[in-house]
């Protein structure tokens, strides 16, 4: 099954099997992702304080991701309908033009180092530079394991902030780790060292989630009839111009964009908060929020590109010991946390650009519609085919009630007996 075609169309029995013998899953660990709930209490305790149990959510797979030449099964724990399958959607327009291409940098962390109450903060930083080569050996000394899996402190940085402060950034190599505790771990062994270095106050000792040291790209060039021609790959374009005009459209450009990611953050046990606050402060970086994307129309092809800090890991924590993360990892490739960097900016590359080929078009409506009526019947009591039906028949209407869902399962009991209208009957 090379392009994944009419996975959605399969029962969840059959789309695991297919998972399962993509990524080679064993039989435990295809059980782990169809389990209700396969965190046990324990595990649940040792992540969280005053555990009482778990919070289970849908777990779905987005298919025919061609990312950098490589089919990529994508984990996506989400409760957002149509989030999933518009991922596939946008996997399977940018596959018509070769999949994604992608870029990331080193997986390199920033340690903030306040230093306050300085009358010439960039005095004092000409004068702490010359120790910064020492700092680094001393710093990579306190992370030895770190530095032995080939990471370790890259450089030291120092940026006079408003208010009398200088700020030491200590950019860290955290290879495959997320990398927050190794971080902060540097930045507190540095901080009262360069306090006392500056003749400073010592403030704040913690890793930024502005990620720049982190940035990943994604870009995909469609053809545009795959799109549904010129028009609808201008559409596409014109939203997108949009949205760098006005912020108000950005923020919902880019939670379009964060739709994708998010959930493989979720499915693989990463800080998804991390990751939300690292887009939308990469968005503002020149002062004014905008989109992450760039969508432009040339020579017959619809060109897109994501660029944002994408700061995820693949060892420690959460990712290792959560049982189904580990299994949505291997369903992934088992990647590193740079690759997986990559895969997560084409995510969010295609579910954009689904997002904005429906609003560019006919609107989201008619594709919400037809999941939400699903879940309003759920929610009115209806099961398996009736609330299929029943959902098929409000989303038709364009009327999707609680209150409609069981009236119409009314009708159709009535017409299933026998004793409804009799034109039904004929
Ligand atoms: C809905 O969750 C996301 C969208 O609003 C994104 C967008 O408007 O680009 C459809």
């Amino acid at each position: 099954m090379a392009t994944w075609s009419g996975f959605h169309r399969l029962d969840a029995n059959e789309r695991l099997r297919l998972v399962a013998s993509h990524a080679r899953l064993t039989a435990q660990e295809a059980a782990l992702l169809q389990a209700p709930s396969a965190l046990p209490h324990e595990l649940a305790a040792r992540f969280i304080e005053n555990a009482v149990g778990s919070f289970p959510l849908p777990l779905g797979f987005a298919v025919g991701f061609l990312v950098d030449g490589v089919e990529r099964v994508v984990p996506m724990a989400v409760e957002e309908s149509s989030v999933v399958a518009a991922a596939s959607h946008g996997a399977k327009l940018a596959r018509a033009g070769g999949g994604f291409t992608t870029t990331s940098m080193d997986p390199v962390t920033i340690a903030q180092v306040e230093l306050r109450g300085l009358r010439d903060p960039a005095a004092a930083a000409r004068r702490l530079r010359r120790r910064f080569a020492q700092w680094r050996h001393d710093l990579d000394e306190a992370i030895p394991s770190m530095v032995a899996r080939g990471g370790g402190v890259r450089r030291i940085e120092a940026r006079p902030v408003a208010g009398n402060r200088l700020v030491l950034h200590v950019h860290v190599d955290t290879r495959d780790a997320m990398g927050a505790n190794v971080a902060n771990t540097v930045a507190e062994r540095l901080g009262p060292v360069a306090a006392e270095a500056a003749g400073a106050r010592l403030g704040l000792r913690i890793l930024s989630n502005l990620a720049t040291a982190r940035v990943a790209t994604a870009s995909c060039r469609v053809p545009v009839e795959a799109v549904g021609g010129k028009e609808v790959a201008r559409g596409i374009a014109e939203a997108d111009a949009f949205a760098h005009a006005d912020a108000y459209r950005a923020a919902t450009h880019n939670k379009g964009v964060m739709n994708g990611i998010d959930p493989v953050a979720l499915a693989t046990g990463n800080d998804w908060r991390a990751l939300e606050a690292g887009a939308h402060a990469y968005a503002a970086r020149t002062g004014r929020y905008r989109a992450l994307t760039k969508w432009t129309v040339r020579a017959g092809e619809l060109h897109g590109r994501l660029e944002l800090p994408v700061p995820v890991g693949t060892v420690g924590g959460v990712t290792r010991l959560h049982p189904v993360a580990r299994a949505c990892l291997k369903v992934l490739g088992d990647p590193d946390a740079v690759t997986l960097s990559r895969v997560m900016a084409s995510v969010g590359l295609a579910q954009n650009l689904a997002a904005l080929r429906a609003l560019a078009t006919e609107g989201i409506q008619r594709g919400h519609m037809a999941l939400h009526a699903h879940n309003v019947a759920l929610q009115a009591g209806l099961q398996g085919k009736d609330a299929e039906a029943v959902a098929r028949q409000m989303a038709a209407e364009g009327h999707v009630s609680g209150q409609r869902a069981r009236a119409l399962a009314l009708e159709f009991k009535k017409s299933a007996r026998g004793d409804l209208a009799p034109t039904r009957k004929a």
